[in-house]
């Protein structure tokens, strides 16, 4: 029986790439760019499942095909926001994705972006590498401690609660919470946090507020005009969730008029694209999407896509089934 046609739209790390390789037919993406819409709704009619990432964007045209060939879309990520998931459905396309193993290291770049904006460590960077730091004195780059602050965080998910005991447990932090649904108060506490009923408290209270939700139609802007402004007087933003749930104009404005004191940001409404009104200022730390960017995650991730197609074509059911 032949392998299954296979195509993987980026490039993966080599142990994995050589796994997937032995075990199904498989086309890589020598250039490792992201691919179009119209390479990809071609890619529907030749292959029997595609691996796409979060560079690749799959609205319903991808899926507007006669027949698709594609069974299966075994995304490497745990966000599949780029995906229409219903238009998928609709083809009888199963989507799977990768969750829990980066979950830590993902709420570990929430957490560095959080120290180095309160910190100042991005500006400080700067001005030793340019050679203009003048050397110690008691006024130089002072910053926000972080120790006994408050941090609000939205969406009390994987990603939300390991954050939440690293604030926590590892800086002394008061944590705050907003879930779409009810989290159980004991559960809540295994990660010194507290749940609040709305967004609107947890903005009020938080010196910190750290963004932890999926991307997506359903919290699109969720942090606009309003919500930046009830912010406490003097707050960070954090996002390593998705960049469309912060209105970028707003948030732009919200620094420029001291509305918030600083933001840490990991993602991006139009990625790769950054605002260069965020990129001229000093208050701002921006990093290129790395939340899951380490050796050991990115080849888990692989390993999870793997286990997922391999189980799809055994006829079992792939365990991170999302549609
Ligand atoms: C994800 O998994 O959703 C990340 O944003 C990309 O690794």
């Amino acid at each position: 029986m032949s392998k299954p046609r296979i195509l993987v739209t980026r490039r993966w790390p080599s142990a994995v790439e050589r796994i997937l390789s032995e075990r199904f037919d498989v086309t890589l993406n020598l250039r490792d760019e992201a691919m179009s819409v119209e390479a990809l709704r071609q890619a529907m009619d030749e292959y029997d499942a595609i691996l796409p990432t979060v560079s690749d964007k799959l609205p319903a045209a991808v899926f507007d095909v006669v027949t698709p060939r594609t069974r299966i879309l075994g995304n490497f990520g745990v966000g599949y926001n780029h995906i229409d998931t219903n238009a998928a459905k609709g083809r009888g396309i199963v989507v799977t994705n990768t969750p829990d193993v980066l979950t830590d290291c993902t709420a570990d770049i929430a957490m560095l972006l959080l120290l180095t904006v309160a910190r100042r460590g991005g500006e400080g960077e700067r001005q030793v590498r340019s050679g203009e730091w003048a050397g110690w004195c008691p006024t130089h780059m002072i910053g926000t401690k972080v120790t006994g602050k408050t941090v609000g965080i939205i969406g009390f998910g994987r990603i939300g609660r390991a954050f939440a005991q690293r604030c926590h447990f590892g800086f002394g932090m008061d944590v705050v919470f907003y879930n779409r649904s009810p989290v159980d108060p004991s559960e809540a506490a295994r990660y010194g946090a507290r749940q609040l009923p709305t967004i609107e408290e947890v903005l009020a209270l938080s010196d910190f507020v750290s963004l932890h939700c999926p991307g997506g139609a359903v919290n699109r802007h969720l942090m606009n005009v309003g919500r930046l402004a009830a912010m406490k007087p003097g707050a960070f933003l954090i996002n390593t969730a998705r960049g469309d749930v912060v209105d970028e104009v707003a948030l732009i404005a919200a620094l420029k008029d001291g509305v918030i004191r600083g933001a840490g940001l990991d993602v991006y409404a139009a990625e790769p694209h950054v605002p260069d009104a965020l990129k001229v200022m000093e208050n701002v730390v921006l990093l290129p999407h790395l939340g899951s960017a380490t050796e050991e995650t990115r080849t888990a991730m692989g390993i999870k896509v793997v286990d997922n197609v391999t189980a799809f074509f055994e006829g079992r059911s792939p365990p991170d089934r999302v549609v």
